[in-house]
């Protein structure tokens, strides 16, 4: 039988513990917010809804929210995980079927884990909780279990001594079905220390009720709940520690990983080798084959088999290099298309350009695009050759096989096949050096 699944995800917190001006949730992991890892992982799962609870002055997560195609449910005041899910119950309507909770402040979960979740729910148990096992558990709050059961969770400021030395916690996921959320959750009260009104808390409801619940295990890296900077520097870690992982299974060199950062979104094939101290911002793809030398910042650029960057290039968003190009040291891209075989070795700007087929643009160009109001294109055919210190006034064309001396500033558009030379002509004194240089020694000794 397929159950119907609903998702309602926390993020009306009030992020204390930050110190931010901006929400919690919105910080980002892996260059992704929080609230938007949540609303991916719900979508993976094929909810039919995912309603998104926020604080009625989070306004930035509202905004949020709304772009990431979710519900919104406004908790008016912060008063507990419960007090928030059942913000969420008006919204849900007449929904029936099976409800996950996810915090938003718990960005690591994979899909796997959540299936076990759902899968656990489906085989009859009233709620099932996602827990996992670690030797600090520290604010997390504790599973209280008989064999498979689970019978109460209990906070950790609620906690006994004995019931703090317990290593198993809570992930915050909990599944239940839709009836829990109209019969449990009002059943709960906060007459605990924080006086709020703590989901944990239906887990003993239902178990007096004489209701199962049970939990399942999550690996501890996933879970990780993040409620200061420290912790958001943690999650940061442990997703890049995946991704060097799952890069590196997938047929990727890299030289040293641990210097290697990564973007949620970040693809790169298989026998692409990259060096150390690279970082990949949003939306980058790599080919098969590829080098990329240290010291490199790579954002919104897609790179094609057999090319090389760096090492120290910067390739911003737009830059697509063709197969066996070449973007080397202190090279700056953006906005560019660098057709099959072109080479811009050293030391240049190349900023909303096109360039075509086996061109060698020289140390020191630069495309100058922008006249402090508008960005002008620069458009380059094939087998050019640009001399160093060249710089292109755009919009400008440069036709194919043409040859540009160097340290030309060129305004003009150049035709095809032709020799263009912008810079003035060289004038010798011969024996004026020598004469300047007895001049200043006559000088120095007559003072
Ligand atoms: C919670 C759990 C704890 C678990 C831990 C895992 C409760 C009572 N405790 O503690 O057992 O080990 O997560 O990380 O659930 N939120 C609201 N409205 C509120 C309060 C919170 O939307 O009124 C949201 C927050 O934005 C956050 C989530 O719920 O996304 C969890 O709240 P948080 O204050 O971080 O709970 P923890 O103390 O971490
Ligand atoms: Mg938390």
């Amino acid at each position: 039988m397929v159950h119907k699944r609903a998702a309602i995800i926390l993020a009306a917190g009030k992020s204390s513990r930050m110190n931010s001006s901006l929400s919690k949730v919105l910080h980002c992991v892996g260059g992704q917010s929080m609230l938007a890892w949540s609303a991916s992982l719900a979508r993976a799962a094929n909810v039919s809804r995912a309603i998104c609870v926020v604080g009625s002055d989070n306004d930035d997560v509202k905004e949020a929210a709304k772009n990431l195609g979710l519900d919104i449910a406004i908790q008016q005041q912060q008063l507990g995980t419960a007090n928030a899910v059942m913000a969420a119950e008006e919204i849900l309507g007449d929904f029936s079927g099976n409800i996950v909770v996810l915090y938003a402040d718990t960005p690591l979960i994979q899909i796997e884990t959540l299936e076990k979740v759902f899968t656990s729910l489906e085989n009859k148990s009233s709620a099932v909780v996602l827990g996992f096992d670690t030797s600090e558990p520290n604010s997390y709050g504790r599973l209280i279990t008989e064999g498979d059961r689970l019978t109460a969770i209990v906070e950790a400021k609620e906690a006994s001594p004995d019931q703090l030395s317990i290593s198993l916690c809570n992930s915050g996921i909990i599944a239940f079905s839709s009836e829990e959320i109209h019969e449990t959750l009002k059943k709960i009260n906060n007459d605990n220390i924080k006086g709020e009104y703590y989901l944990t808390d239906m887990i003993k409801i239902m178990s007096e009720e004489g209701k199962v619940s049970t939990f399942v295990m999550a690996p501890q890296h996933e879970v990780l709940g993040v409620n200061s900077r420290k912790d958001l520097a943690l999650a940061e870690n442990s997703f890049q520690a995946l991704m060097r992982n799952n890069a590196m299974e997938a047929g990727v060199t890299l030289r040293d990983p641990s210097s290697v950062y990564f973007s949620y979104d970040t693809i790169i094939e298989r026998d692409a080798d990259i060096a150390a101290n690279v970082v990949f911002g949003l939306d980058v793809k790599i080919s098969t084959g590829a080098i990329i030398y240290p010291f490199c910042d790579i954002e919104g650029s897609f790179i094609s088999e057999g090319s090389k960057v760096g090492p120290f290039a910067r390739l911003r968003r737009g830059s697509v290099l063709g197969k066996n190009t070449k973007v080397g040291n202190f090279v700056e891209t953006k906005n560019v298309q660098i057709n099959e075989g072109t080479k811009v070795n050293h030391l240049s700007y190349i900023g909303d350009a096109e360039i075509g087929e086996n061109c060698n643009i020289g140390a020191g160009t630069i495309t100058c695009n922008y006249d402090g109001y508008k960005k002008y294109k620069t458009i380059i055919g094939k087998n050019v050759f640009v001399g160093t210190n060249s710089s292109l006034v755009a919009p400008i064309k440069i036709g194919d096989q043409a040859f540009l001396g160097s340290g030309g500033v060129i305004t003009d558009d150049v035709p095809s096949g032709s020799l263009a030379l912008a810079r003035a002509k060289q004038v010798i004194k011969i024996d004026w050096a020598h004469r300047f240089r007895k001049a200043q020694i006559k000088r120095k000794k007559s003072n």
